[in-house]
């Protein structure tokens, strides 16, 4: 069966932050993840990650999804491939795909061309090319008739090769079981003194192995981040791939200035985004929707023709023709139902919302579930929290919650329920039932006049 063995032992020292380089993110992503996801879409999803500087979080951050081992000194790729030698002992029957884990542009597509350019020429090792305007720093092809010769490294590579601009990506396709014996040869008789895995190459053809090249159309895929402006550039290229995704499927854009659209979001036809919105991992969106200007939605799952104006959501589901913001925060556990409005300055926590409700202005709403065609006046509070303990508010369909009601949890409001403005309600209201809490209101008439006169 084929295999992947994705380095990440780097550290990157000029991204000046104590973390490995792989785990950068880009689009919300660390880079790893793209490149994991290329090896899962291509169907290698038999994967070792070599890790090295701050291993521990690379293991935090798989959470155990896939098998990694150490590499505990940085002497180069090729020691770095030798450390997954007992990954790949136990079945040596397939092929070894070996990526970077901080060139996140690799791709499902050129993964799958490139093996099978690898299994119709029965090499040994297939590495993976691409030609750049700037090759230096790259590692350059040498071609030969056959299929190419060698791979010299820039500080190892003499005039005539510096000129080369086809270069080596850092992903091979390797026969598993040349690439076991192939590594064993490795020596760092190099300017580096380093082992190179890219002087399985040379040592394949010595040993009349071939060695060949699958050139990518895409320079793209060589792309990594050594600094802070390169992983700014990677974070531009991929918005702009999944914006170009979006507008191919028929979805809108004004302008997509501060528009950020993670990987995994899905938007229907004839939605439109409108500037400063940022849609993040797992969210769903239906179809014919205005999501934006300067908005947020983090797993959310929003229906149909939903407006969602300067509004922020996290880890809700939102249904159809629902009407959101300006100004509203939905937390976590929430549910909107069809037709409901949640409107200006509006927060809601782990509640459920009914059909047709309105929340229109000004309210907080915790830990409640709350009927259908319900209105909840101005200055609402369910008062969910008394300093040890969350409880629910329950308010029934059709009721009429007044201003500035205060709803001390838990409590339940039944069917047609009215609170008067003002009212704090502390124990449960029956179906049909008013619930007025108001002391009588003293009128003093000529306070103001005697008090300036005394003040005089
Ligand atoms: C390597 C290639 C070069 C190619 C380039 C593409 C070698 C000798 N050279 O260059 O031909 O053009 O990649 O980016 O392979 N890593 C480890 N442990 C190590 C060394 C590296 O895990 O001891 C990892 C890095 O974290 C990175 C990958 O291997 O993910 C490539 O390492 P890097 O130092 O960037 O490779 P280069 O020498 O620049
Ligand atoms: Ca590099």
């Amino acid at each position: 069966m084929n295999k992947a063995i994705i380095l990440a032992g780097g550290q990157g020292k000029r991204m000046k932050a104590e973390i490995p380089k792989p785990l950068f993110k880009v689009l919300g992503e660390p880079m790893l993840e793209w490149v994991i996801s290329a090896c899962e879409q291509a169907g290698t999803g038999d994967i070792c990650v070599v890790k090295g500087f701050k291993g521990e979080m690379i293991d935090e951050y798989l959470g155990g999804r896939y098998k990694t081992v150490l590499q505990a000194e940085r002497l180069g790729t090729g020691h770095a491939v030798q450390q997954a030698i007992p990954f790949l002992s136990g079945d040596e029957s397939g092929s070894t795909l070996v990526l970077c884990g901080d060139a996140p542009f690799i791709d499902a597509a050129t993964i799958k061309e490139a093996l099978i350019v690898h299994e119709q020429n029965s090499n040994a090792v297939t590495v993976i090319t691409a030609e750049l305007e700037e090759p230096k720093g790259y590692g350059r092809i040498i071609r030969s008739e056959t299929g190419i010769s060698a791979i010299v490294e820039q500080k190892d590579a003499d005039e005539e090769q510096l000129k080369i601009r086809e270069v080596n990506s850092g992903a091979y396709w390797f026969r598993t079981a040349d690439l076991i014996k192939l590594l064993g040869k490795l020596t760092n008789n190099n300017v580096q003194k380093e082992y190179y895995l890219t002087d399985t190459v040379s040592i394949a053809l010595s040993e009349g192995k071939r060695a060949g090249a699958y050139k990518s159309a895409n320079p793209q895929i060589i792309l990594g981040a050594n600094d802070r402006k390169d992983l700014l550039k990677l974070n531009n290229i991929a918005r702009e791939m999944v914006i170009d995704k979006h507008l191919e499927n028929g979805v809108g854009f004004v302008s997509t200035d501060g528009v950020i659209i993670e990987r995994s979001v899905e938007i229907g036809l004839g939605t439109e985004i409108l500037p400063g919105t940022i849609l993040r991992r797992g969210t769903k969106i239906g179809t014919g929707c205005v999501i934006g200007p300067y908005s947020v939605a983090e797993n959310c799952t929003i229906g149909n023709n939903v407006v969602f104006n300067t509004a922020q959501a996290q880890d809700s589901v939102i249904g159809n023709d629902v009407n959101v913001g300006p100004y509203v925060h939905i937390r976590p556990g929430s549910t909107i139902k069809d037709g409901a409005k949640i409107g200006d300055f509006v927060e809601i926590k782990n509640s459920s919302v009914g059909e047709k409700t309105a929340i229109a202005h000004l309210a907080y709403v915790g830990d409640s579930d709350i009927g259908k065609k319900v209105n909840i006046g101005a200055g609402t509070v369910t008062v969910n929290f008394d300093g040890i303990a969350k409880s629910r508010c329950v308010i029934g369909d059709y009721s009429f919650v007044g201003s500035n009601t205060s709803l001390i949890a838990p409590i339940k409001l039944g069917k047609g329920v009215y609170t008067a403005a003002g009212t704090t309600v502390t124990r449960d209201v029956p179906d049909y039932a008013l619930a007025i809490d108001r002391g009588e209101l003293k009128v003093n008439e000529g306070y103001t006049l005697r008090k300036m006169k005394k003040k005089s």
